[in-house]
């Protein structure tokens, strides 16, 4: 790194404590961002508490990020809320999670139908409990035509199976002569993705402290701008403000697609 880039970086953290949604509102904002909400578990231990309290508490939090980016002008919100792996967990963790999913579209449909929010669900969600369904689907035919932040939960989603359940759908297409082998391409497998039509994200946020990505939009994030917290901080002690500060991260990266940026451009 040259010396003028190393006082810009600099600046840049000083910086980090007075950013606020001007700041951000201010530079080009990410349209897509997606979230791995981990921590719930370790917060509550660390209290004392059952995990489900921290599940509890980590929704709360879903309410503030959702406002905050719909405040901003993000487009889409994708949030990591039960992945295929979790079903390894205790059975009354697991109800803990799905009661607390049907507890908080009852409460917040209302305000995000009003808020012109549209939530749309990824992931196998034919195999979640029938009350869990029957809410979540409640919640995307009452929001459908709303035109605002487009929320996509990720639920019962795992990367590897959307990848897979991809491939069968074109292998039927093919099967079918719907399609010829030589129309797959990028565009094509992207479109046959859960996340069909929306674009990829920009950025990827992770709390816990976990340097990974555990599964969650695999084929998605090949160019997206991680930002992982650092270990103390658990998903429900994530604020605006942490939430700000990682797009202000994203703000001053250098995006650059395996290209080369020509000198003076940025
Ligand atoms: C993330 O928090 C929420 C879900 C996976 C549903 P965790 O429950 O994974 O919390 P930790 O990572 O065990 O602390
Ligand atoms: C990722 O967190 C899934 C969600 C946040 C829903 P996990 O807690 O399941 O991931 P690992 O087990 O730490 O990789
Ligand atoms: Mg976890």
């Amino acid at each position: 790194m040259n010396f003028l880039n190393r006082i810009r970086q600099r600046k840049t953290f000083k910086e980090h404590n007075k950013v606020t949604m001007d700041l951000i509102r201010s530079r080009p904002l990410p349209r897509h961002v997606s979230i791995i909400m981990d921590g719930n578990g370790r917060w509550a231990e660390r209290k004392g508490l059952p995990r489900a309290a921290g599940h509890r508490q980590g929704v709360e939090k879903i309410r503030e990020i959702i406002k905050a980016s719909a405040e901003l002008g993000i487009q889409y919100l994708t949030l990591y809320a039960f992945s295929t792996e979790n079903w390894k967990r205790p059975k009354e963790e697991i109800k803990a999670i799905m009661s607390l999913l049907v507890e908080y579209l009852r409460r917040e449909l209302d305000e995000l139908h009003r808020n012109n929010i549209k939530i749309v669900t990824i992931g196998n969600i034919a195999s979640l409990p029938e009350i869990a369904y029957e809410e979540i689907q409640k919640s995307i035919n009452t929001t459908s035509a709303n035109t605002g932040l487009q929320v996509n939960v990720a639920l019962n989603y795992g990367g590897r199976l959307e990848i897979v359940t991809a491939i069968r759908e074109i292998s039927r297409k093919v099967a079918n002569n719907e399609l010829n082998i030589s129309d797959i391409d990028e565009d094509l497998v992207s479109n046959h993705l859960y996340t069909g039509g929306i674009p990829d994200p920009d950025l990827l946020i992770r709390t816990g402290g976990d340097k990974r990505v555990s599964n969650f939009l695999l084929y998605q994030i090949a160019y997206t701008e991680l930002w992982f917290s650092d270990a103390t901080l658990y998903w429900p002690d994530f604020n605006v403000k942490h939430y700000l500060n990682a797009i202000y991260d994203f703000q001053n990266r250098q995006r650059r697609y395996g290209g080369v940026i020509e000198k003076g451009e940025n």
